[in-house]
């Protein structure tokens, strides 16, 4: 008997094979038993004819609760394109590994604090496991990309010395009796690698105890970090909305079944496409100005309702370039243009999602970091030395930005919270499961 996983049935048509299964749902009347399978790899329906089989099989069918693991042996039969996966099991014999009892989620709606705490187990349904294919495309499609880039994929420390993202947000641990930090952002050690790889990029976790309780923020994220020698703020932004692009269009490709799940608008998603529009700093205050906020002035940052009235004038994502660089932090290069603004963009996703990229071109001038660096009362220790050093062995221009996973995960998939975009979130007020 061949062993074969949920997503293989198409491959199988009319053969008898086995499958290991959890009992996801089950329907049942006198004479048939439909029992909804999940095995990681899809959903499928297992279909019992009381008729065909002998009795304890189709009792155990019937009385077979939900979670219960099962090996189920049966032949693969076309569904007539009732369901997305196309094909169905007509069971012959069932076994079953282990009993779940009094299994806490059921079919039946139930509170978001409740799923939370039952983290682990919401996991499992449909809708949750179409998020992770989503968010397991975009990690997929990332790596694609840039290594079609010619790109090396460099890791940098999670412990570390410095706070490049301003101190209020972090995390500080002891290391062996001096004090030291959970990465905020790999950045600065993405700029010295960039120094010896050329183009590289990172994956990986960062963390920021932002006291923000909202749907787009995470205490625990995961960031992708591209870096770039000899590429101007110009050349980085058309990465940036090629890299979006190419990941939208991914995910369209090999998730439209998760997507469609979900509910998501794809014709949304079919637009994004390369270039994106750009938009400066001082006219997007003067945009918000028009639109009647009266809460925001030159200088200030945009909160969610002032990026979301950008984002709803565009159907693309957006980039605002430019920023005053009194907001914006020390290692951004000036505009050579105006010595008050920076080289930088923020990117606002489309339909309210808020920003999923932050980057800029790199200050590459020794004298001038040097001189921010001080402004900063970052040279009080040494943590920013090597970082400073880079600029003295043949400093060239560079540029970098950070795409926010969770963020992007929630766009793409269409989800109102990001709390669903990764598997156990870290909030402002959870730390479990
Ligand atoms: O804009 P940020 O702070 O940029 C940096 O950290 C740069 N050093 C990156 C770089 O240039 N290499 O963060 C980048 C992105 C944001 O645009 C957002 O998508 C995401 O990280 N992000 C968060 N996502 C979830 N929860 C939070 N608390 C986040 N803070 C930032
Ligand atoms: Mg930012």
């Amino acid at each position: 008997m061949t062993t074969i996983s949920i997503s293989q049935f198409k491959d199988y048509e009319g053969q008898t094979v086995r499958v290991g299964a959890w009992i996801a749902n089950k329907r049942s009347s006198g004479k048939i038993a439909f029992l909804q399978l999940r095995d990681g790899s899809g959903f499928a329906q297992a279909v019992v004819v009381k008729a065909d089989v002998a009795e304890e099989l189709f009792a155990l069918a019937k009385g077979v609760t939900q979670e219960t693991s099962v090996w189920v042996t049966g032949t693969v039969k076309s569904d007539g394109g009732r369901t997305p996966l196309g094909f169905e099991l007509e069971v012959t014999a069932m076994e079953v590994i282990a009993e779940s009892v009094d299994y806490p989620i059921t079919p039946k709606e139930h509170g978001t604090e409740f799923l939370m705490d039952n983290r682990h187990l919401w996991l499992r349904s449909r809708r949750q496991h179409a998020i992770m294919k989503v968010r397991n495309e975009l990690i997929r499609a990332t790596y694609e990309f840039y290594n079609q880039e010619g790109f090396v994929k460099i890791d940098p420390p999670i412990i570390t010395s410095s706070a490049p993202e301003g101190t209020t947000e972090l995390f500080e641990t002891d290391y062996f009796g001096q004090p030291a930090y959970l990465s905020q952002t790999g950045q600065l050690y993405m700029e010295a690698a960039a120094m010896a790889l050329g183009k590289v990029f990172s994956f990986g976790p960062t963390f920021r105890a932002e006291k923000s309780k909202t749907r787009r923020h995470l205490i625990e994220f995961w960031m992708i970090e591209p870096e770039m020698a000899f590429f101007d703020h110009d050349m980085s932004l058309e990465l940036q909305e090629r890299y979006v692009s190419y990941i939208a269009k991914s995910a369209l490709e090999n998730c439209r079944n998760e997507l469609e799940l979900l509910g998501r608008d794809l014709s949304k998603l079919e637009k994004v496409q390369a270039p994106f529009p750009r938009v400066r700093y001082t006219d997007a205050i003067k945009f918000l100005k028009d639109e009647g906020f009266d809460d925001i002035e030159y200088g200030d940052d945009f909160g969610a309702p002032h990026e979301t009235a950008i984002a709803n004038a565009h159907d693309l994502p957006v980039f605002i370039t430019h920023w005053p660089k009194d907001i914006k932090p020390f290692y951004m290069k000036v505009d050579p243009e105006n010595p008050e603004l920076v080289l930088c963009a923020d990117l606002i996703a489309p339909e309210g999602y808020g920003e999923i990229i932050g980057g800029s071109q790199r200050e590459d001038d020794y004298d001038r970091l040097k001189e921010e660096i001080i402004k900063e009362g970052l040279d009080e220790t040494d943590a920013y030395d090597w970082y400073l050093e880079l600029r003295k062995y043949g400093s060239v221009p560079h540029s970098g930005f950070g795409l926010g996973l969770e963020r992007t995960v929630a766009w793409i998939s269409g989800i109102e919270h990001i709390r669903e975009a990764i598997p156990f979130p870290r909030l402002l007020n959870r730390i479990h499961p």
